[in-house]
């Protein structure tokens, strides 16, 4: 069963790894409100996710976070009468993901849509990811959660550089037929979207996610957990070129992607470094630099080939390694040179939040509606449809 009907405003909520996030979008794109509640500090002593904890930290904070984030949307309390008053639908993604943490989101979905009387979207956790650049709009989020021991990251006023979306408008104009590559720290993706409802799969990771490879390096240079932000902190001093590393599957046409190659010359190296007596404190600007600039090149080189492949003009960059400024510089660069349209998410949308889920959920209405919520579960590997 499902139900069409006007849907507008959607409550948004994303479980799926160690971020507890809910938001109010309107329209699709508009943000009222984004709330972000990360779980690294949780984590961070294990050098990664830990799926029980993720799943107790979710069960912990995500009333508070929804409610923070239907307070805020609307710059008033009681969240049950927002809830009742405003929302049209709730959107939450269903998968793929730690299958503890999804059942959080899920289960806080389904019960709020039974009380409420609510219709469910179901959302694919990388489709979300691909809306993220249809979101235009941002609003500044002052609240912190009260006695929240997690780290709460707080949205921003900068709008979207997004430069196909029609800002003003209550209707978005999605631009397809465009090309995304969603790199994050469990997926390297390139996603070819023809429509709402056809999202294709053309090339992925063959061995670790982009984002798993900056915190592996990270890791053997001894910087903390997640190790991108700070390898990209600390190549913007170092020297790009002074180590040479292998970019992975550089002569295969197949659109996958490769980066246990690269890691485990990177240890190699690092070794050898060792070896011969080298202060590594000193060279690690350089080693951070050149492991960045090869898994850009990589990530780069791919999409442009897959976009050739494909003959697309429009791409777009998702996941939390395209917080990366390198990245950043590097696409809008390589598209500008080529002609190719370029679009990025607002850094406070490339992790996990759930505005991108909203962002997803209210196209997913163009094409098929909302469920009962009865009818939405946590699913491993859902198909990647809206
Ligand atoms: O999308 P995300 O929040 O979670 C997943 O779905 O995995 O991505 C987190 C990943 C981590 O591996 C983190 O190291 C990486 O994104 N990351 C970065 C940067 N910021 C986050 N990688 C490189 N440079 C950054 N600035
Ligand atoms: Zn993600």
């Amino acid at each position: 069963m499902k139900i069409m009907g006007n849907i507008r405003t959607i409550l948004a909520i994303e479980t799926s790894c160690d971020e507890t996030a809910a938001a109010v979008i309107e329209s699709g794109t508009r943000v009222l409100s984004s709330i972000v509640v990360s779980q690294i500090p949780l984590h961070k002593r294990y050098g990664g996710v830990i799926p029980e904890i993720a799943a107790r930290a979710h069960t912990e904070s995500i009333l508070t976070v929804v409610e923070t984030a239907l307070e805020q949307a609307y710059s008033k309390e009681n969240a049950r009468q927002i809830l009742s008053e405003h929302i049209d639908a709730i959107a939450v993604t269903h998968g793929p993901g730690l299958i503890g943490s999804l059942l959080v989101g899920v289960s806080t979905a389904r019960t709020l849509c039974d009380i409420f009387d609510k219709p469910l979207i179901p959302v694919h956790h990388i489709l979300g990811h691909v809306y993220s650049n249809f979101l235009a709009y941002s609003q500044e989020v002052k609240t912190e959660i009260p006695n929240s021991k997690f780290e709460s990251k707080t949205g921003n006023q900068i709008p979207s550089v997004s430069d196909f979306v029609l800002r003003d408008s209550d209707l978005p104009m999605y631009p397809f037929p465009f090309l995304t590559l969603v790199a994050s720290g469990g997926h390297t993706e390139l996603i070819l979207s023809k429509s709402h409802a056809n999202h294709q799969l053309v090339g992925e990771t063959r061995d670790d996610a982009a984002g798993e490879a900056f915190d592996k390096a990270a890791a053997v240079l001894g910087l903390p957990y997640p190790g991108g932000p700070h390898i990209s902190a600390l190549a913007k001093k170092g020297n790009p070129t002074r180590f040479s590393l292998p970019r992975g599957l550089a002569r295969d046409s197949s659109g996958d992607f490769s980066f246990s190659g690269l890691k485990t010359a990177f240890l190699q190296l690092l070794q050898k470094l060792h070896q011969a007596g080298e202060n590594i404190e000193s060279l690690k600007v350089d080693l951070a630099a050149s492991f960045q600039a090869a898994v850009v090149e990589s990530l780069v080189t791919k999409t442009m080939e897959a976009a050739e492949r494909y003959s697309i003009n429009r791409i777009a960059l998702a996941g939390g390694v395209a917080a990366n400024t390198a990245l950043r510089d590097s696409f809008a660069q390589v598209s500008k040179e080529q002609g190719i349209s370029f679009s990025m998410p607002d850094f406070s949308y490339c992790t996990d939040n759930a505005a991108m889920i909203g962002a997803a959920g209210f196209a997913a209405t163009l094409v098929r509606g909302a469920f009962p919520w009865y009818n939405v579960e946590v699913m491993r590997n859902p198909e990647l449809v809206l």
